[in-house]
């Protein structure tokens, strides 16, 4: 297995190194990002050739191994919204589709080393002034990996969970970009026909983002609708997503496990 240094570009971000100026400066720049964008990016956290290694041995294992996530939903992904009628346009139905992968099935990979790697929990949470964060405790859950072919796209909604944690291994030539519209809603005011607007193609805040393959990204999703538009090309977008938690040993509960990914017992080595 590789070295940490190896894989992740520590001389860039020295998030190895707590008590120096240049991490404080780190945490300030993504703080002020965080606050201003409601994301911040850390381009090419992981170096070149660890990325390309890691989409090269993990690509081959959607094929045989993945889960086929393929739904309609609303932004919501709820069925009924009270005090919403069921034909207003805030409702309009979507697919979502993409091909999972879980940590118990890529144990050895180097984005899982990657996920357990201290200084970065430690350092995420710096950034996001919580005192401490916590891997999952789930063998399963606690990273994904997805793939979207030609013609796939993660579709509009809102996240569940305070705050994303995705690397990308694998940039298509074309199409799936993430979009997003920043506080469409608050937690008080969930501004239905704003985001009717946003789902009609007609509100001129929502901006796009392209990253590079390597790039991790920490993201607030609970308010600000997002999505990954349709993949153009034969090159498939492959990223991982790694959950932590303010707390310990969350697990998901057997009929997320089912949801999400079709089991909800491990694999076995
Ligand atoms: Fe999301």
């Amino acid at each position: 297995m590789e070295s940490i240094e190896q894989i992740l570009d520590l001389d860039r971000y020295p998030i190895d190194r707590p008590d120096s100026s240049a991490y404080r400066a780190l945490v300030k720049k993504c703080k002020d990002d965080l606050a201003e964008y409601g994301m911040y990016n850390l381009n090419q956290f992981m170096r070149q050739k660890a990325t390309d290694a890691a989409a090269k041995e993990i690509y081959p294992r959607f094929v045989s191994e993945s889960f086929h996530h393929k739904r309609l939903h609303n932004i919501y992904f709820k069925k009924h919204i009270p005090n919403l009628p069921s034909d207003h346009p805030a409702l309009q139905i979507h697919e979502t589709s993409n091909h999972t992968l879980c940590a118990d099935q890529l144990t050895e990979t180097t984005p899982i080393q990657i996920y357990q790697y201290q200084p970065l929990i430690d350092f995420i949470a710096a950034t996001m002034d919580k005192p401490k964060l916590y891997q999952m405790d789930d063998s399963i859950a606690k990273v994904n990996f997805m793939a979207y072919h030609e013609g796939e796209a993660l579709n509009w909604h809102f996240d569940r969970s305070e705050f994303t944690v995705t690397l990308l291994l694998q940039k298509p030539d074309a199409g799936g970009l993430f979009e997003y519209r920043s506080d469409l809603r608050t937690d008080n005011d969930p501004n239905y026909d704003g985001v009717a607007k946003l789902l009609c193609g007609s509100d001129p805040e929502k901006k796009l983002m392209d990253v590079d393959a390597g790039t991790l990204n920490i993201f607030r999703g609970k308010n600000t609708a997002h999505r990954v538009t349709p993949i153009e090309g034969d090159k498939a977008r492959i990223i991982s997503v790694f959950s932590y938690f303010d707390r310990p040993d969350v697990c998901f509960s057997t009929d997320e496990l089912l949801g999400f990914y079709g089991r909800a017992e491990p694999v076995t080595a």
